[in-house]
């Protein structure tokens, strides 16, 4: 059997810290889609290519030249594209925010399909994103949809940029993970929403350990 289990859901609803904690739970792999995504923003944004040009963007995402290095001394792995550590610098909301600009196109997707599939191997893979489920992994056996109200994690966002020294206003991260989100719905290509076969969990009143209990659950029913 297929040993992936894809969580997929809006950003901040905690499926990269659920994610990263049940990967090394496990001893599996794990697939960060969104950095796949992020990576290809920043390309874009360092080589001046359009965020409209599907051409040059396709094949940005097609060759990408990044590799993931681990960390030493810890288990993280440090995207390293085009020979520099990039891990902070597509964390930024401009690269976050053109990521979902270059996820709405047909090409892009499709250029990254394949290097996302590489991920699984027979270690077994947490892959998560928005189309882990629905689009990239549709034979998973386990799927979650790991979602929590927009204010939730507005205010999540928040804390973690007032404890990393930035400070900006929490309406304006609302409106912005709002504007996200529309745009990550209602796109033609790979839009976000649950697999007919997800489990549901809203984490808007849970703790990171109560929704990893859950999904850790629902792993040990399928074997
Ligand atoms: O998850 P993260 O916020 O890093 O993803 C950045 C953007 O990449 C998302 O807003 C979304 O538009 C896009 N994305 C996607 N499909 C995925 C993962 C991310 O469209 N599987």
């Amino acid at each position: 059997m297929l040993k992936v289990l894809t969580i997929d859901g809006p950003s901040g609803s905690g499926k990269g810290t659920v994610a990263k904690i049940l990967a090394q739970k496990l001893e599996w792999d794990l697939l960060d889609s969104g950095a796949l995504y992020r990576l290809v923003a920043y390309g874009a944004l360092k080589h001046g290519i359009e965020l409209d040009d599907e051409q040059s963007l396709s094949e940005l995402a097609l060759n990408l030249d990044v590799e993931f290095r681990l960390e030493e001394g810890s288990e993280l792995l440090i995207p390293v594209f085009e020979g520099e550590d990039v891990s902070k610098k597509i964390r930024t909301e401009t690269c976050g925010d053109a990521a979902s600009k270059v996820a709405a196109l047909t090409p892009v997707r499709d250029a990254l399909l394949d290097r996302q599939r590489a991920f699984a191997t027979e270690a077994g893979l947490i892959a998560d994103g928005r189309d882990m489920g629905t689009v990239v992994f549709p034979d998973a056996p386990v799927k979650v949809y790991l979602s929590a109200s927009a204010e939730e994690r507005a205010e999540r966002r928040y804390n973690q940029l007032k404890s990393s020294g930035e400070s900006v206003s929490i309406a304006a991260i609302l409106d912005e993970i709002k504007a996200r989100d529309a745009r990550d719905m209602n796109r033609e290509v790979a839009p976000l929403k649950p697999a007919a076969d997800a489990i549901e969990i809203d984490s808007t009143h849970l703790s990171i350990d109560e929704v990893v209990n859950q999904v850790s659950d629902a792993l040990s029913k399928v074997g």
